[in-house]
This record gives C-alpha cells, sequence and structure tokens, in this order.
C-alpha cells in the first residue's frame, strides 16, 4: 500500500512537486505503463481539488495511428475513442502542445463526456519526441486551471514519460 497525504496548504509550484515525487515513486521498478498510469490517474485525483475526471488517454491507435485511446482514469465513464484534431484532447494531442481552456462551453469542438466539466487541462507526454499519452484534468468549476497548474501538468509529463 503506499500512503501518499499532501498537505492541505501546499502552494500549487510544491503540491505539483509533491504530486510528482509521488509519481515517481508508485511507478519506480515497474515496466507495465496500464498499471503506472493507474496508479498516476489515483494520485492525480487524490493531490489535485476540484476535479470531476483525471486520467489517460493513449495515443497511436487507430488504423491510422492519429487516435487517441482512453487510459486509466478516475471519474465517470467516458468517450473511448477520440481523433487527433477533435476536442481539447485532440487538439493537445495534434499539436503536441498544452491546452488550457478556462470555459470548455468556449471551445469549439469540446467534447461533453461529463456534462459537469466546465474547465480542463490536457498535457501532452512526450517521450524521445513522440506523443505516448495525454494527461486530461477536468473540473466542475469554471477557470479552475491556470498556468501554474499547466506547467505544474508539465513537470509530471516529462518525469512519467518513461514509465507510461
Ligand atoms: N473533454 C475532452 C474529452 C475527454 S473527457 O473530458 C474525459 C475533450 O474535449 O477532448
Amino acid at each position: 500500500m503506499f500512503e501518499f497525504a499532501p498537505h492541505a496548504d501546499l502552494g500549487k509550484p510544491a503540491l505539483y512537486d509533491a504530486l510528482a515525487e509521488a509519481a515517481v515513486a508508485v511507478t519506480a521498478g515497474e515496466a507495465d505503463a496500464v498499471a503506472n498510469m493507474a496508479n498516476i490517474a489515483a494520485l492525480l485525483w487524490q493531490f489535485l481539488p476540484d476535479l470531476n475526471w483525471a486520467g489517460f488517454y493513449r495515443a497511436g491507435h487507430g488504423a491510422s495511428g492519429n487516435e487517441l485511446l482512453l487510459g486509466p482514469f478516475q471519474g465517470k465513464p467516458a468517450c473511448i475513442r477520440i481523433p487527433f484534431g477533435q476536442g481539447v484532447c485532440g487538439a493537445a494531442a495534434a499539436r503536441m502542445e498544452t491546452q488550457l481552456v478556462v470555459d470548455v462551453h468556449a471551445f469549439p469542438g469540446h467534447i461533453a463526456c461529463d456534462a459537469a466539466s466546465r474547465s480542463e487541462l490536457v498535457v501532452p507526454v512526450i517521450r524521445d519526441g513522440a506523443l505516448v499519452s495525454v494527461i486530461d484534468l477536468d473540473s466542475p468549476t469554471l477557470a479552475r486551471f491556470d498556468a501554474e497548474d499547466a506547467r505544474g501538468i508539465e513537470r509530471l509529463a516529462a518525469r512519467i514519460a518513461s514509465a507510461v
């Protein structure tokens, strides 16, 4: 059993450092990407307040390889396949760039897996220059995510890229 308890009063940079340290610790010595993504999804859910979905979509699926496929997550059941370029996740995959969406209702093509979602952060996980997956965070609160959240999840993505 792993016990990681984030302090409630940590500022965002320290909270994301603690999250990344926990993610490195739970994935250490384990080569199975699905097991590692499952534990990291659980840590995202535990560490980050005010989320209604947190998890992974895996790259390289579909006939052309340009499709995201649902991976381990916490939250309600979600859309299974997302073509690159569609929705917030597909935009992050196609551009290999973080998508910080303050209001999902204002994002053209947003895919509403959970009608409660109001803001979203999607960060690509890149290994050896190639897209491995995206980390998707959804919140029921408008403008839940800011640049510190984006930088924090980008640091996490860099640290776990070799484990997922
Ligand atoms: N909203 C995402 C789809 C995935 S769910 O939020 C889990 C999107 O627009 O890509």
